[in-house]
């Protein structure tokens, strides 16, 4: 991806986001969020197993995480994108105690953005949540890559992404773009269809009727800006970001998955209450096969090598 293409990227990203600083902690954290933050859960849990004491958050939106994971001998910074962002961020953690200097404006694009205004790197912990999605596939690997250089040795990055798989349990829109973009080699059947070139476009036909691919609706900005699903905003499947992780010099690289879906999102109003308990217990285990297509998200946890 070209300096320019990744600019354009970056501001309609930025732009996105502008409208958030304020309320996207409440939106997604807050008491009254649709569903607890039980990724915050699981990060913490991951981050107090491995007694970090230099923690960096890269994409830290409104120090959503950050704020959670202040603790004693730990020292903690965020970077972000999106200016109002940083501002949130510092505000929020200043009253935490932590310095203004430790949270700034940057790209995980841009290697030299890892190193705080302080000068401090070396971190023994990268978060980095919510980001991925913003990547364009051509410059993943330089992500993971800057990740892995901002690492100690022996130090963990705990990476975020929307699960890709999702998509075979949603029964709808994304269900069918999946099979038509992954798995069904489409050009192929076309090409050789010969004498069954209707029977091809009738069984194709039929393979969209299965979905309802009228769901779900496109997310939309709240006034001028983007909404999430007008900007980049991709899935990963976990199995391959696994292996980009292996062949980027990490090791023990294991996959956590949360925001467990018990029915699919087209039937779940049925029964709303039942769909968000049984959800909820399933949570329990990240490490649960069925995330790799019940869960909507999840983290790669892997150490440098
Ligand atoms: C979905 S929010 C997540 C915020 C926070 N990490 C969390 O998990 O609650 C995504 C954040 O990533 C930031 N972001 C997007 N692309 C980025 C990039 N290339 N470098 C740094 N931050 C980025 C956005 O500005 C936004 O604050």
């Amino acid at each position: 991806m070209s300096a320019a293409d990744r600019d354009s990227v970056e501001r309609s990203i930025k732009h996105c986001y502008s409208t958030w600083g304020t309320s996207y902690y409440a939106d997604y954290y807050g008491a009254d969020a649709p569903y607890p933050p039980v990724h915050l859960d699981l990060v913490s849990r991951l981050v107090a197993e491995r007694d970090v004491k230099r923690l960096l958050d890269a994409g830290c939106g409104p120090a959503s995480m950050l704020r959670h994971l202040v603790a004693p001998g730990r020292d903690i910074y965020g970077f972000d994108l999106t200016p109002e962002m940083v501002v949130e961020a510092r505000r929020v953690l200043a009253e935490q105690g932590v310095p203004a200097d430790h949270v700034w404006e940057g790209s995980v694009a841009v290697r030299a953005d890892f190193v705080a205004p302080t000068g401090n790197a070396d971190y023994d912990c990268v978060l980095c949540s919510g980001v991925m999605p913003h990547i364009a596939e051509t410059t993943e690997t330089d992500i993971i890559a800057n990740i892995r250089d901002a690492l100690q040795p022996g130090g963990h990055a705990i990476v975020e992404a929307r699960n890709e798989l999702f998509s075979m349990f949603t029964l709808n829109r994304y269900s069918h773009e999946f099979f038509l973009k992954q798995l069904l080699p489409v050009d192929e059947l076309r090409r050789q269809a010969g004498d069954e070139g209707d029977g091809m476009n009738a069984a194709l036909a039929q393979v969209e009727r299965m979905f309802r691919t009228d769901v779900p609706p496109i997310r939309q900005g709240k006034d001028d800006e983007p909404g999430y699903d007008e900007v980049l905003s991709r899935t990963h499947n976990p199995l391959l970001l696994q292996q980009k992780f292996l062949a980027t010099g990490f090791t023990n690289v294991q996959l956590y998955y949360y925001h467990f879906h018990c029915l699919p999102p087209v039937v779940s109003g049925h029964a709303p209450r039942l769909f968000r308990e049984i959800s909820l217990q399933m949570e329990a285990n990240p490490k649960d096969w069925r995330g790799l297509f019940m869960a909507s998200a999840f983290f790669v946890v892997a150490q440098r090598a």
